[in-house]
């Protein structure tokens, strides 16, 4: 592999897919680095679907006013509305591409989910929309000779010089070293951090490397206090939380507590359809109430072929654990599904660190304020990939690649020694943010949780230890900061929101906690 690209990728769900696409058609040179199998990443596991202005009844507004109400008054309004104008196009685009949406006599079928005013969500092969834009966007990326996606590729760090991002560090799959590749930009599209939680819908690659190396690269990152958990995660002992769609609630599905009393009507007027900040909250509430570990999602009163058809993914994991989802009720609680917070962006993917850019969950483009919109997601890894790329392309027209030293020499992989203590890091900062840092914080959590966070990060720790700690510092500092309750931030002795905090929290190393009004801004490119 050469030491030198135009662009380098890191990551492969929608956004890095996308990305690539846009800058290859551009006849850029495009290396993409990925952790895992290129099909491994949020995206892959997406089930409900995506949102997208494309039914006769709905219209660019009536998604934009969604998403802005979501947003609990933090939506940046300018990215909302480019979202939900480009969205029509790039999955216009994508369908060219040979993306396949569930349909009914050539008609797309749209679903319904939380807080949106529309059946407007699509999605394929009932519940793996995710899988199958991976699967059209890697057939594409394929036709394109200057794509060259380098699986389990676990990327270091970011290279600064002089202010200017201008490559990676990352070890070589085959040679099983480290080495250094250089270009004229770095997109950043790795996606979340729900491995963070000790409960997670997400998949165990999504641990945040790329926020924290942002960060350590002198990256601005916003609203990091801002997470989203999914109300319905299956509880099960010894089981991954795996994602019960919000989809299945959009279809009828009903919430019970473990006396089979429905009682999500009690919580919000919007009953399951409440947004997911409510649903979540109130979940815990009634398990609180009632002393149990889980509620019920209840699917019972709908046809059995129908919900086989309709949710197959979701039928087939649920009967492996010996749940028939047609007549059992499905025990559920919550799970962190999405950072609404991340490296701070214009609405073209720059971040504040020339030659850095970002698009996707990494992100904090100012789409989803502080809570997002179900399904808005995917829809957002496509038009921003897309803008990342282009203006990566756009901005380094008269930039020249920073050749740098040699590679540095193979000196074996320090993750490998340092694996059980690695682990075991790992699992107590889980505990202390889902514990400390969850769905219900204080000031005495906060804190205490800081506390413990600071120590272990005072210790000699390998690179992904020292990623995860520092993210943990992020979300806890700003969680800490935000004396308010907002979205999916909130504040059990700060319960009400305040007009003070409608900001954005702004976090740089080195640096102390400040809030900034607007997140749209232009960061300068080098030239
Ligand atoms: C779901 O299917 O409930 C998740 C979709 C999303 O997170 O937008």
């Amino acid at each position: 592999m050469s030491s030198e690209t135009d662009f380098i990728v890191i990551g492969s769900g929608v956004a890095g897919l996308r990305a690539s696409i846009g800058m290859a058609e551009k006849g850029a040179r495009v290396t993409v680095l990925t952790k895992d199998k290129a099909s491994e990443s949020n995206t892959e596991y997406a089930q409900g679907g995506v949102a997208v202005v494309l039914a006769e009844d709905d219209n660019p507004e009536l998604h934009e006013d969604d998403t802005l109400i979501a947003g609990a008054g933090l939506c940046d309004v300018e990215a909302v509305e480019t979202l939900v104008t480009e969205g029509t196009r790039c999955i216009k685009e994508l369908i060219e591409w040979g993306a396949e949406f569930d349909s009914d006599g050539g008609k797309l079928i749209f679903t319904q989910e939380a807080a949106h005013s529309r059946r407007r969500i699509i999605h394929a092969n009932g519940d793996s929309t995710g899988a199958e834009l991976v699967r059209s966007l890697i057939a594409k990326a394929g036709t394109e000779r200057s794509i060259n996606i380098v699986p389990f590729a676990y990327t270091e760090g970011l290279i600064v010089e002089n202010g200017r991002c201008t490559g990676v560090k990352f070890l070589d799959p085959i040679l099983r070293a480290p080495r250094e590749i250089r270009a004229k930009g770095v997109i950043m599209c790795t996606g979340g951090a729900g491995q963070l939680f000790l409960h997670t819908t997400n998949p165990a690659v999504a641990t945040g490397d790329g926020m924290a190396m942002a960060y350590f690269a002198g990256a601005d990152m916003a609203d990091m206090e801002f997470i989203q958990f999914h109300p319905t995660a299956l509880s099960l002992k010894n089981a991954p939380r795996f994602l019960l769609s919000e989809a299945m609630r959009g279809e009828g599905g009903i919430l019970r507590n473990k006396f089979g009393e429905r009682f999500m009507p009690r919580y919000d007027e919007r009953a399951e359809l409440a947004p997911r900040d409510i649903v979540a909250r109130s979940i815990v509430a009634e398990m609180r109430r009632t002393g149990t570990r889980h509620v019920l999602l209840d699917m019972t009163a709908l046809d059995g072929a129908f919900l086989k058809h309709r949710f197959p993914k979701i039928y087939e994991t649920c009967k492996f654990y010996d749940l028939d989802i047609a007549s059992d009720p499905l025990p559920v609680s919550p799970a962190s599904h999405y950072c609404m917070g991340g490296i701070r962006t214009d609405l073209h993917g720059r971040s504040t660190v020339p030659g850095l850019y970002a698009a996707g969950e990494v992100t904090c483009t100012g789409v989803h304020g502080a809570n997002r919109l179900a399904s808005n997601s995917l829809l957002e890894g496509l038009v921003f990939g897309a803008r990342a790329g282009e203006a990566a392309v756009d901005d380094s027209r008269f930039v020249k690649i920073d050749s740098g030293g040699a590679d540095e020499s193979p000196r074996g992989i320090a993750e490998t020694s340092n694996a059980e203590i690695a682990t075991a890091v790992r699992k107590r900062i889980k505990r202390v943010m889902w514990e400390r840092v969850g769905i219900l914080r204080d000031r005495d959590s906060l804190r205490r949780a800081i506390r413990e966070f600071d120590q272990i990060a005072d210790a000699k720790l390998s690179t992904s230890s020292r990623n995860f700690v520092t993210l943990a510092q992020l979300v806890a500092r700003a969680a800490l900061w935000r004396e308010e309750s907002r979205g999916g931030h909130y504040r059990t002795d700060f319960p009400e929101q305040r007009d003070e905090f409608k900001v954005h929290s702004i976090q740089r190393m080195n640096a102390d906690i400040s809030s900034a009004a607007t997140i749209s801004f232009q960061a300068k490119s080098v030239v």
